[in-house]
């Protein structure tokens, strides 16, 4: 049995390695469900909460607005847009795995009717009836990349929105961004192999070079595109979100078959020693935010 090498003290990190359990719902998608890997949806939504607004105010949600969050995962995202569309709004999340949905539910259970979730699987089933036509806004974050089909996801948008109503997307556009400047041999595996277990399920990384002409294609007319590409230095808070997704991932990619322990254990001993060097960048993948409106 390895014993991996624990995160630098320098540079604390809630995801220990040793500890991520296997995937345990038949209903969980490949980063799985499990607690490690809901706190890092709880760190990342903190870190890109302004990014996030920036779009929510792009497509208008605002007081009043109603608004649809495709793949909301525990409802941090859920929350957060009906905190910003108040009681005259309402915020519904539509979620796969039971385990997300009810941390969903219990996040957003104080808004009362202002909120809801919906348990249900993009790729299979059909929006309720009730939510057809009833949205001004939709949100969709790192979940198109998950999916063989990421356009039934938007043709359900497009059933979802009022005629005129928006869609704010963020999804990769260059994945291999992702790394160590110096291009840490390990890391740049990590990056390879996480991109082909995305791949496995029908996935596809880099979706957003494919969404303005899937957008256009269920009935979107693009309104604005615009890259993000964002840096991180040991001692900037940034660094837990692409270091905390190697910590977490990495022992899932042995799980899968990608790789093998002494790997696991060279790749994190690699990420310990670049967090350790005060020179360090790691750079994250790059996003695109697209703003659509549907016709
Ligand atoms: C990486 S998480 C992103 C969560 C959230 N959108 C955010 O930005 O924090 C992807 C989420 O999409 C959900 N998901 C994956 N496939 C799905 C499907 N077929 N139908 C509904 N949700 C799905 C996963 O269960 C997971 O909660």
């Amino acid at each position: 049995m390895h014993r991996l090498q624990a995160p630098s003290p320098a540079s604390p990190d809630p995801f220990d390695p040793v500890t991520v359990p296997p995937v345990s719902s038949p209903t969980d998608y490949v980063l799985g469900t499990h607690d490690p890997e809901a706190d890092r949806l709880r760190v990342q939504h903190e870190l890109w909460i302004d990014e996030a607004s920036r779009a929510w105010d792009a497509i208008g949600v605002a007081a009043g607005a109603h608004v649809i969050d495709l793949g909301c995962g525990p409802g941090l995202v859920t929350e957060a847009l009906a905190e910003r569309v108040g009681p005259t709004g309402r915020a519904v999340g539509i979620e796969l795995s039971p385990a997300f949905a009810a941390q969903a539910r219990s996040r957003c259970a104080r808004f009362g009717s202002a909120a809801a979730i919906e348990e249900l699987d993009l790729m299979a089933a059909h929006l309720p009836n009730d939510l057809h036509r009833q949205f001004d806004a939709a949100w969709i974050r790192w979940l198109l990349m998950f999916l063989p089909d990421p356009g039934r996801v938007l043709s359900l948008a497009h059933e979802a929105l009022h005629p005129g109503g928006l869609i704010a997307i963020h999804e990769y556009v260059n994945y291999p961004t992702y790394g160590l400047l110096d291009g840490s041999p390990r890391i740049a595996e990590f990056v390879q192999y996480a991109m082909a277990s995305f791949g496995k399920g029908g996935g596809d990384a880099n979706i957003a070079r494919r969404l303005p002409a899937l957008l256009a294609m269920h009935g979107f007319d693009l309104v604005q595109v615009r890259p993000i590409a964002r840096v991180a230095r040991p001692n900037d808070s940034l660094w837990h979100w692409p270091a905390g997704f190697v910590r977490t991932y990495a022992p899932r990619l042995v799980e899968l078959g990608f790789a093998d322990h002494a790997w696991l254990e060279a790749t994190l001993a690699e990420l310990t020693a670049a967090e350790r060097d005060p020179s360090s960048v790691l750079m994250c993948p790059t996003l695109l935010e697209l703003v659509a409106r549907r016709r």
